[in-house]
């Protein structure tokens, strides 16, 4: 079968001319999706906002309600996280300019990773330029030729990534199928370390990872775990410090990896544990050895949002609350919702068709609510993945549902309800 290709245009025809063969590049199923979402104009990517990162966002320069942001605690336009950006740049500058191996370790860096590690309530933890970055790196920095990674099917695209990056042997178990887990790890040869990893929060349908049951698994077929919290630090847990924290399991978990980029309303990604782990991969992991380290504003806005989990502890309730208000509101207008047994802040509404959904989204959006559209096979079944905030207020949640509402009736997603017999 030949397989389909997009004829490069631009200014890259002119170098594929000169190099001959790369004039087309193949098409993926994503890159097919995008090329035939773009023909019928529903294409939903990256749609610049013009303002403020809050609740309500400018996307165009037109208001939009945001339920399809990862800023779980509403810290983005927080003051006092603009003040500590602002400070951190007049005192080091704009950019680190190297590594934390070599030029670029800051005071700022130690002080984040010191308070880190103490809120985790792990020995250490290291700080990566992206989470992204602390997967790639750790996952293939702790690993070694001969080791096995047992890993969840629905684990995020860096652990994917980081898997292929190492050069143990990964298996991959279906999603949170803990007989399936232990099938595999039944079957492993003796020889070569085990490491199990999971999302802890996942991050399309928003369930937690059963923790207490990998680790009592890792513990019976003698495993080390890691957890990717990136989701659940920050709301989760006695104070914040996320899934490990809620099912009391830190002390059991060796390394939990995470990222600023959503509840600390930053950038930059961790790792925490032990101290022998968390030096052996500050002195190993390539993506932490060879990448810039987090520039000052993102590490001192990281600093002040780890302050802020704890001094302004109502955040993790209230994100939870509105996201509980805004699933009864969309279920009492006739959506399906996806079920969790733990809430998360993550409400998907199960659309089904790919094309309906990409058409709802588009009118969604021109309504004033954007939210992220998930075709499959990132999700079982096409379906928004909305998100909540904790500055959302209830206003914000009953206009969105009433939009979301009337554009679903407008667009057949919902049907229009009956018009009552008048006698
Ligand atoms: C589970 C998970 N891990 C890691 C990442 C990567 O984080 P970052 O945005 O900091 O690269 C994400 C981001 O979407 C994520 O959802």
């Amino acid at each position: 079968m030949t397989e389909a290709k997009t004829t490069v245009t631009g200014s890259n025809a002119a170098i594929a001319a000169r190099v001959g063969k790369f004039e087309t590049f193949p098409q993926t199923p994503r890159v097919k999706m995008a090329n035939f979402v773009k023909e019928l104009d529903l294409y939903p990517y990256f749609i610049p906002n013009t303002g403020k990162i809050g609740p309500r966002v400018h996307l165009n320069g037109k208001e939009t309600i945001m339920l399809g942001s990862n800023n779980y605690m509403g810290l983005a336009d927080h003051p006092e996280m603009i003040q500590a950006a602002v400070d951190a740049i007049h005192k080091y500058g704009t950019g680190c300019t190297g590594s934390r191996y070599l030029n670029g370790t800051l005071d700022l860096h130690l002080e984040l990773e010191e308070k880190l590690a103490k809120f985790m309530g792990k020995d250490g933890s290291i700080c990566y330029s992206t989470g992204m970055q602390a997967n790639l790196g750790t996952i293939s920095g702790i690993t070694q030729k001969g080791d096995w990674v047992v890993s969840d099917e629905k684990n995020h695209a860096s652990i994917i990534d980081g898997c292929k990056l190492s050069y143990a042997h990964t298996k991959v178990y279906k999603h949170d199928n803990m007989e399936d887990l232990e099938r595999i790890l039944k079957d492993l040869p003796e020889e070569g370390n085990r490491w199990i990893i999971s999302d802890g929060v996942f991050s399309m349908e928003g369930n937690l990872a059963q923790i207490p049951r990998i680790v009592e698994l890792a513990d019976h077929y003698d495993a080390r775990v890691i957890i990717d919290d990136a989701h659940g630090v920050g709301y989760l847990g006695n104070h914040g410090e996320g899934s490990v924290g809620h099912f009391k399991m830190m002390d059991r978990v060796d390394l939990v990896v995470g990222t600023f980029s959503k509840s600390f309303a930053s950038i930059g990604g961790f790792v925490t544990g032990n101290e022998d782990l968390i030096d052996h991969l500050s002195n190993h992991a390539r993506a932490l050895i060879y990448s810039a380290s987090i520039p000052p504003a993102s590490a001192a806005a990281a600093i002040k949002a780890l302050e802020l989990f704890e001094r302004e502890g109502d955040r993790r309730h209230q994100v939870l609350e509105n996201a509980a208000i805004f699933r009864q509101l969309v279920e009492k207008s006739g959506f399906t919702t996806v079920p969790q047994v733990i809430p998360t802040p993550v409400v998907p509404i199960i659309i089904g068709d790919t094309m309906k959904m990409f058409k709802y989204n588009k009118e969604l959006v021109k309504a004033g609510v954007y939210t992220n559209p998930v075709p499959p096979p990132a999700a079982p079944k096409a379906m928004l993945r909305t998100s909540l905030m904790a500055t959302h207020t209830i206003e914000d949640l009953e206009e969105a549902a009433a939009i979301m509402t009337d554009v679903a009736r407008r667009c057949r997603v919902l049907k229009r309800p009956k018009k009552k017999k008048t006698s």
